[in-house]
């Protein structure tokens, strides 16, 4: 257990250990999206409980169609700052660092405080039907498909809001490039039918990310932390796949390094799935491959695997999602010996909030 439990370098961050907490949406902040005391107690638990690194929840990134959920975060605003800078220094004092995930929701719209018309590369519907544990479960609207203005306001929205994340103190931002929002939605040939210099090919379909990316770096400058998740499965739809596979994956995981960022996140139901539609790689290992590149692994790691899973990656930092949800303080669990719980999915009934959550953990006690 030492080795996961040492002090770690982190691109240019010294982090308590190689544990992060992974980006989990609560859809617990105000109706404007400034984050609240619920939020803040929330995180400072994780940081407490000993995760070495959290990254947020994916908080929007403009006042146009970015946010996706109703009471998600921004990060768009004064308020919006003030909020993340309670959160950010609590968690800090607590010992941990904290990197904002940038999210822009695209066709994965459920409520919007700004307007009511999703955007999206194409005019393409995500399959299945809405997240109920973020809202209703009705219909996806149709959105509408991006002009070359959408996307260059979308891009601003990334930039302004990474300078919002530096301003409030976050240590760094991860922009979401997975699960089948915007980012994502622009490299997958499901959402992406644009027959433009945005669609189409690869390098096309990259032009966004490596953009948004390069544009963030220039804002930020090269000594705040930037990086980016990716996935090839979305949340409504657990197959889909890059048509390029391995190969593609590494053109698109060097693309975004050769953009400015330093680090990927990679996430797929379990992280050591090989499920490219060639070969036999997982996403984390055609990351590994690249040079200059750092890597944080997600999906299904577990006290059982995670001595494997940090073997096998001996420099990737370790994101842990549902039993984090259930075991805030899962680190310290691990160094006392303790026991981990499974995640019971009632807590996030009937939606994801912390309210619910807190009810739910008041119900335990007998
Ligand atoms: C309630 C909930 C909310 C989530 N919200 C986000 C999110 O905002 N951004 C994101 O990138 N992933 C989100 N995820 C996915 C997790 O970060 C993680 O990838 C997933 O749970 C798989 O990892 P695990 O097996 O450790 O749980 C969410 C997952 C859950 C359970």
């Amino acid at each position: 257990m030492s080795d996961v439990m040492q002090s770690i370098r982190f691109t240019n961050q010294t982090l308590a250990n190689r544990f992060a907490l992974a980006p989990m949406t609560r859809t617990s902040a105000e109706p404007d999206g400034a984050p609240n005391e619920a939020m803040a107690d929330h995180y400072e638990a994780y940081a407490k409980g000993g995760f070495g690194l959290l990254i947020t929840e994916g908080t929007y990134t403009d006042g146009g169609a970015s946010q996706g959920y109703a009471n998600q975060p921004g990060i768009i605003n004064d308020a919006h700052i003030d909020g993340w800078r309670t959160i950010v220094d609590r968690v800090h004092a607590a010992g941990s660092t904290i990197f904002a995930q940038l999210m822009h929701a695209g066709s994965q719209f459920q409520a919007n405080h700004y307007t009511d018309q999703p955007i999206a590369p194409s005019a393409v519907k995500p399959k299945g039907v809405p997240l109920g544990i973020y809202g209703d479960q009705t219909e996806w609207k149709t959105p509408k498909s991006m002009t070359e203005e959408d996307i260059e306001f979308a891009i601003r929205g990334f930039v302004q809001s990474a300078l919002n994340a530096k301003t409030a103190g976050f240590d760094g931002i991860e922009l979401h490039g997975a699960n089948g929002y915007l980012l994502h939605q622009f490299l997958s040939t499901y959402y992406n039918q644009r027959d433009d210099r945005y669609g189409g090919s690869l390098e096309n379909r990259l032009r966004v990310v490596v953009d948004v990316i390069k544009a963030v770096r220039q804002a930020v400058g090269n000594d705040f932390t930037l990086g980016i998740r990716l996935s090839q499965v979305t949340v409504t739809d657990p197959d889909y796949q890059f048509p390029e596979g391995e190969v593609g994956f590494r053109q698109i995981a060097e693309a975004v390094r050769d953009a400015g960022a330093d680090f990927v996140h990679t996430t797929d139901g379990d992280v050591r799935r090989a499920n490219f539609i060639d070969g036999n790689k997982t996403l984390a290992d055609v990351v590994a491959e690249v040079d200059n590149l750092e890597l944080i692994i997600n999906g299904g790691i577990d006290e059982i695997n995670l001595q494997d899973c940090a073997a096998d990656f001996p420099q990737a930092l370790l994101a842990i999602g549902k039993k984090a949800l259930a075991n805030p303080d899962f680190v310290q669990r691990l160094k006392d010996g303790k026991e981990i719980v499974d995640l019971d999915f009632a807590m996030l009934k009937p939606k994801a909030t912390i309210t619910n959550e807190l009810a739910w953990r008041a119900n335990q006690v007998v």
